[in-house]
């Protein structure tokens, strides 16, 4: 089979475009790796939220000043002061837009009248005592200004800014000012080179650009000032760290750099040299950062987001990073964790070598290295020296930093891989916090945004991270912009697009019971007996119960994690009955017993099908009556979760039998039918019962696993549409797949893209997430009486149970259904997505069934 260009074929091409794309996954992840938010907390269901927005956008700069209490907000023509408590209450407002006519010139050079033209807030940083200092793109021709921060007003006349703050409001910048001076990187103008400035006092230091160019392409996402002054024995320099992604200059063996993620640094009192790198840094050196998975020859090599941890002081400071992919078809991050330690250890280690043009090679300069170091910082043993400031550096030194600015050794992140690896979700921006738990240990607690307004809120325990939930903190999608933490009012507060939200650092009040609250293993959160409660809200700890470390330990009394749910089914012979069982908990299995036995096998022939809803009896017999119990297992953990006593009435023309409690039936909020009779289907599937539909899934297969080898052969041709790099990952998914004859593959879900729509750039299929059109969450189910009796199956709710909404993102999910020899990469896709299928729960579902699915 060949392809051609007859149109007919286009939609099969793209679909299998996008299945290659996604076998092509080009690894499968250690599991533990790949944490599972244990809650998913929906919009509707935020606990303590407060929100502020205005007539503004992009509410994209934050300042937090814990003393006073005031939380800066830059947006876009808008500068806030509000108040940290309560960031609903009262605010102070400076306007700042760019004038008519500069917005005028701004659409003039083409820029977008929607986006582009307005005075973007992107700097705003304390600057003395008394002032702010802010600086704002101001339609494509920046200005800065100082603010008076107890009147809140414009103090002065502006500033030029084109040399402080990017014209483009998109672009990745950092800045900070340290002991009134001020740092910033970013590409300012489109047509120059990156570069990471002194703006003042004088002298104004910048990157090189000619002969040697330090940066290229940089994009810059963060920036710290640590102290490494402060109480060091060789009297080191105060030094500034940047971080950015950059086009790679070293040839190396992997496959995938053409990007590469770098940490780079600069020594506070650098004055540049005297003639040779005249204002320029003296001290600027880079190296690179790696973040991969062990043993998958897989890199993530783009930086998207960056927190320096230095609560204990510079010398133990932890960076935390978040990693996304080149490809921006494919949603995927990590976080690896660096000791800043050996961020040092690797600008006192080997430099690159570089070429005759100072561009670096891929080996180690193993020449002769000029004293004093090139590259360190002013300390005692060169003031010893009589080389006071890097003015006093021989040339020699100098020349060599211009053309060596480049590290040969990398930096490897803590535990030699990534805390965190995660599919089908990009994170934007991070934030830690430090918190003591009741067993005295000190946890890190990360707060990590996605690109469609999500938080997650997870700690780090012995190397690795327990996503204790995921919050939905907007009804559109939209990315967190930025993420500060506030130990004071116990509050975080999350910058987007369309508003500011503050939210607190934790609610223990949502976890019902004792070991709902140690299985959460929030640091903040332990059970009082009563409750789960703020540990720090509570003097005397001693009666309190909290595992951060194992998350399963010291809930004795079962008393209180009896079953609270006791229900009734009566249903005829032949019927299939969902017994449905919700389980609070992402990372809960369930498991299901008989009068006291556990079933086994729910497969085929066993009657019996369990899935994310509950249990599924297939054509009830009499046989099957008794009390079916649903218990919740998590961490080693089993918690009784609902009750059911089932009859199965032989006669299906009987009366239905008396009731057999008081109390009136179940009325479900889902539309039931009082009776096992029809069950509503969507009109398209009306002639179909659940078994035509079964039969109609067995052909399915059928005709699918005949098309399979169709796949196979057309997948060897599918490098055409995934080019260069990614072509050898769909070309080794072709092979494995050549390998593996008579594959069955059953197209079993494709989730809830119900108001997502089908992207067809590049060539390549992506199924966008909804355009903001979410329909709203469902409600949560009333509370249930103790006890109850339905007369229905229960199956009404079945259909759409496999079409799930998760966290915006859609999957096609392929399922193998010949026994032996499977593949690795399908298996683990298989398994992968089944498994995140079959954890997620309370998230939205599908009102009808797709169309996308074959
Ligand atoms: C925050 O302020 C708003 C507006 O003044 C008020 O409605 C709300 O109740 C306050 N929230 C809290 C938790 O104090
Ligand atoms: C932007 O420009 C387009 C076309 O020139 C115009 O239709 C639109 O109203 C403008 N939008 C704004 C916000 O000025
Ligand atoms: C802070 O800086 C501003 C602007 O340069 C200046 O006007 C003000 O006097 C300074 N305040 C203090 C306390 O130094
Ligand atoms: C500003 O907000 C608008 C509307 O949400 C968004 O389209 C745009 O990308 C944002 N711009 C920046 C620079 O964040
Ligand atoms: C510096 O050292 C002194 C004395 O050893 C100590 O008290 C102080 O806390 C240290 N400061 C920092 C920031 O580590
Ligand atoms: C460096 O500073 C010391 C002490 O302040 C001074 O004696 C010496 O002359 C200075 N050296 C140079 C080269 O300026």
């Amino acid at each position: 089979m060949r392809m051609t260009s007859d149109v007919a074929w286009l939609p099969y091409l793209q679909l299998l475009c996008s299945m290659s794309a996604l076998w092509a996954y080009p690894f499968r992840p250690p599991l533990d790796l790949d944490v599972i938010p244990r809650t998913t907390v929906l919009y509707t269901g935020l606990w303590g939220c407060r929100r502020f927005s205005d007539a503004a956008l992009n509410y994209s700069t934050l300042l937090l000043e814990e003393e006073a209490g005031v939380l800066y907000v830059g947006a876009r023509g808008s500068l806030y002061a509000l108040h940290a408590p309560n960031i609903s209450g009262s605010r102070r407002t400076i306007d700042w837009e760019a004038p008519e006519d500069q917005k005028q010139l701004c659409l003039n050079i083409g820029k977008d009248n929607k986006t582009e033209c307005f005075n973007h807030i992107r700097f705003l940083q304390r600057f003395n005592s008394t002032h702010l200092y802010t600086c704002g793109t101001h339609a494509f021709s920046p200005l800065c200004a100082y603010i008076n921060s107890g009147e809140f007003k414009i103090s002065s006349v502006f500033e030029e800014g084109r040399e402080k703050c990017p014209y483009d409001p998109a672009k990745g910048y950092t800045g900070l000012i340290a002991d009134g001076q001020m740092y910033t990187a970013s590409q300012y103008e489109f047509w120059s080179s990156p570069d990471i400035r002194r703006n003042s006092p004088n002298p104004t230091l910048r990157t090189e650009d000619a002969p040697t160019r330090w940066l290229h392409e940089a994009d810059f996402v963060g920036s710290a000032l640590l102290r490494e002054s402060v109480n060091n024995s060789v009297g080191d320099d105060d030094k500034v760290y940047f971080f950015f992604t950059e086009k790679s200059e070293e040839h190396t063996p992997y496959f995938s750099h053409s990007r590469v993620a770098r940490v780079a640094r600069v020594c506070k009192r650098d004055r540049g040299g005297l003639l040779t790198l005249q204002k320029k840094w003296t001290s600027f050196l880079k190296a690179r950062l790696v973040c991969s998975l062990p043993a998958y020859e897989f890199h993530f090599n783009v930086l998207r987001g960056v927190f320096v941890l230095d609560d204990t002081g510079a010398q133990d400071a932890v960076l935390y990073a978040i990693f996304g992919l080149e490809w921006k078809s494919i949603k995927a991050s990590a976080i690896c964790r660096y000791s800043m330690a050996d961020v040092r250890q690797a600008f006192d280690g080997p430099y690159m070598e570089s070429t005759e043009d100072g561009n670096p090679r891929s080996a180690e300069y193993t020449g002769k290295i000029p004293e004093p170091r090139p590259g360190s910082c002013i300390t005692d043993q060169l003031r010893a020296r009589g080389i006071n400031f890097s003015t006093d550096l021989p040339d020699d030194v100098l020349h060599f930093v211009r053309r060596h600015p480049l590290m040969s050794r990398q930096i490897l992140p803590l535990g030699q891989r990534p805390l965190l690896f995660k599919r089908t979700v990009d994170y934007t921006k991070i934030a830690v916090h430090q918190v003591a738990a009741l067993d005295g240990q000190m946890y890190h607690m990360l707060f990590i945004g996605t690109d469609e307004g999500w938080l997650q809120r997870a700690v780090e325990v012995k190397g690795a991270l327990h996503i204790i939930e995921e919050l939905q903190l907007f009804e559109e999608p939209q990315p967190v912009d930025s993420i500060v933490i506030s130990p004071k009012q116990m509050s975080v507060y999350v910058g987007s697009p369309s508003a500011v939200v503050q939210l607190p650092l934790s609610t223990c009040g949502r976890y019902m019971s004792c070991t709902d609250c140690v299985l959460a293993r929030d640091p903040f959160c332990a059970w009082d007996g009563k409750e789960c409660v703020e540990i720090t809200s509570h003097t005397d700890r001693s009666s309190l119960t909290q595992d951060i470390l194992n998350g399963n330990e010291g809930c004795e009394e079962s008393a209180a994690d009896a079953p609270s749910l006791h229900r009734m089914r009566y249903v005829m012979a032949g019927d299939d009955v969902l017994l449905q069982c919700e389980l609070a908990s992402n990372l809960a299995s369930s498991q299901w017993t008989l009068q006291g036995q556990e079933l086994q096998g729910y497969g085929l022939g066993s009657g019996y099908r369990i899935g994310t809803d509950g249990l599924l009896v297939i054509g009830a017999q009499p046989g099957q009556s008794g009390e079916y119990a649903c218990f919740s297992l998590e961490n080693g953990v089993r918690v009784p979760v609902v009750v059911y006593a089932l009859t199965v009435k032989q006669d299906p023309r009987a009366e239905p039998p008396v009731k057999a409690t008081l109390l009136p039936p179940y009325t479900s909020p889902a539309p039931q039918s009082p009776h096992p009779a029809p069950i509503p289907l969507p009109p398209n599937l009306e002639f179909l019962s659940l078994r035509n539909m079964e039969a109609m899934y067995l052909s399915l297969i059928t005709i699918l696993g005949g098309l399979c080898l169709v796949l196979t052969v057309v997948l060897l041709y599918v490098g055409f549409c995934v080019q260069g790099r990614r072509g050898k990952y769909s070309l080794r998914a072709a092979a494995r797949a050549d390998r593996k004859k008579n594959t069955h593959m059953e197209l079993k879900t494709i989730s809830s893209h119900c108001n997502g729509k089908v992207d067809t750039h590049d060539g390549l299929l992506h199924i966008v997430p909804g355009e903001a059109q979410l329909p709203p969450a469902p409600p949560l189910p009333p509370p249930l009486p103790n006890s109850e009796t339905e007369y229905t199956n229960g199956l009404s709710a079945t259909l759409p149970s496999v079409l799930r909404k998760m966290n915006g993102n859609s999957y096609v999910l392929l399922r193998q259904s010949d026994g032996d020899t499977i593949s690795p990469l399908y298996y683990s896709f298989t398994e992968e997505l089944n498994r995140i299928l079959e954890k997620r729960k309370h998230m939205q579902l599908c009102s009808k069934p797709d169309e996308s699915s074959v």
